[in-house]
């Protein structure tokens, strides 16, 4: 599976943001991250489907995956698979009922992907593992960019790298969280494909140089 480098919006210019999408996509990025956030499941609060339509209708065409850090969350989904999103990422504890949520992401035609925060274990996987394309590996407790890299979350790529080879479904494994030009090589050796990341890419001058620096700290690891 390719790699991809996932630019998270949340450290970008809001102020401008169509705009620093359009230049991270330029820049090389495979998807763009999208953080949404309710200030109830976290201590936060960001942006929610009428930017990401307002970015669709601006002619952003490329991949979305929508990470959803809400609670109650089935209510938000059917409004994000409207705006455009091509994966929507859920967190169990979000959710009364996970299988439900996940069916309805696949049932709307979007690609799901299941959340799992530092605290969190991997026990929530086996049983949806065939609704899931997408497994994201909180690296940081969620709610904030800019938050150190949590060093255990290697053992958590490990264990659901094992989970996902032996399905032998082609799910993707996306480590958010702290990631960096001189940690992301770790991740990828703990089987991370997908990596987001937000201040390492938006707080530099130079994003296409950033992003080729991340792809070439991967490169060492194979
Ligand atoms: C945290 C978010 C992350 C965050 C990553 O709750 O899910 O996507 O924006 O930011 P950095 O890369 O700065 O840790
Ligand atoms: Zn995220």
């Amino acid at each position: 599976m390719a790699y991809w480098i996932c630019p998270s919006i949340l450290a970008a210019d809001f102020a401008r943001l169509g705009e620093e999408v359009d230049q991270v996509l330029e820049a090389g990025a495979d998807t763009i991250h999208f953080d949404v956030m309710d200030n109830h499941y976290v201590p936060n609060l960001s942006v929610g489907p009428l930017v990401l339509n307002a970015l669709r209708r601006r002619g952003v065409r490329a991949c979305v995956d929508v990470h959803l850090m809400v609670k109650p969350v089935d209510r938000l989904i059917g409004d994000f698979l409207e705006a455009g999103a091509d994966y929507i990422s859920v967190h169990p504890e979000s959710t009364e009922h996970l299988h439900r949520t996940l069916s309805m992401i696949k049932e709307g035609g979007a690609k799901a992907g299941l959340v799992f925060n530092p605290g969190t274990p991997m026990t929530y996987l086996p049983p949806v593992i065939d609704l899931v394309d997408l497994v994201l590996i909180m690296s940081v407790n969620p709610g904030f960019g800019g938050q150190a890299f949590i060093p255990q979350s290697l053992e958590k790529l490990v264990e659901a790298r094992a989970l996902i080879d032996s399905s032998g479904r082609p799910i993707r494994l996306q480590i958010d969280g702290g990631i960096k030009i001189d940690n992301i090589s770790d991740a990828a050796r703990a089987g991370a494909d997908s990596f987001v990341a937000g201040t390492a890419i938006f707080n530099t001058d130079d994003y296409a140089q950033t992003i080729g620096a991340l792809r070439d700290a991967i490169a060492t690891t194979s």
